[in-house]
């Protein structure tokens, strides 16, 4: 299937030089978060359907490896390799975001409405 697809996952895969004070999300393993991606959705035959792009950097680098997934817009802070099965399970398989996996600003309930 050609885009749009389903679901779309970006991977801030952003390098910054060593000791740069605000880290990045390269040096906590994106690329492999993003690898772990492809290869689960590979797996599970939704290649295709959904895919994993790496970004750049998302303003949320303390929080990294941060992830955004569309269409919903959910933002996922903290992704090990470990974490991605369940994100592909739970949210892009099931339809379901992974509550403890959010950023700690998606916890807050809804966002309000533009304008409000
Ligand atoms: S370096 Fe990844 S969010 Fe900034």
């Amino acid at each position: 299937m050609a885009p749009p697809f389903q679901r779309h996952v970006f991977v801030c895969t952003n390098r910054r030089p060593d000791g740069h004070p605000k880290g990045c999300c390269a040096t906590k393993g994106a690329e492999e978060v993003r690898a772990a991606f492809k290869s689960e959705m590979e797996k599970r035959g939704i290649k295709g359907q959904m895919r994993a792009n790496a970004a750049g950097c998302i303003d949320t680098c303390a929080m990294g490896v941060s992830v955004v997934i569309y269409p919903e817009g959910i933002w996922y802070g903290g992704v090990k390799t470990e974490d991605v099965p369940t994100i592909v399970d739970e949210h892009l398989l099931g339809g379901k975001p992974v509550e403890r996996l959010m950023m700690p600003f998606m916890k807050k309930g809804p966002k309000p409405e533009p304008g409000k």
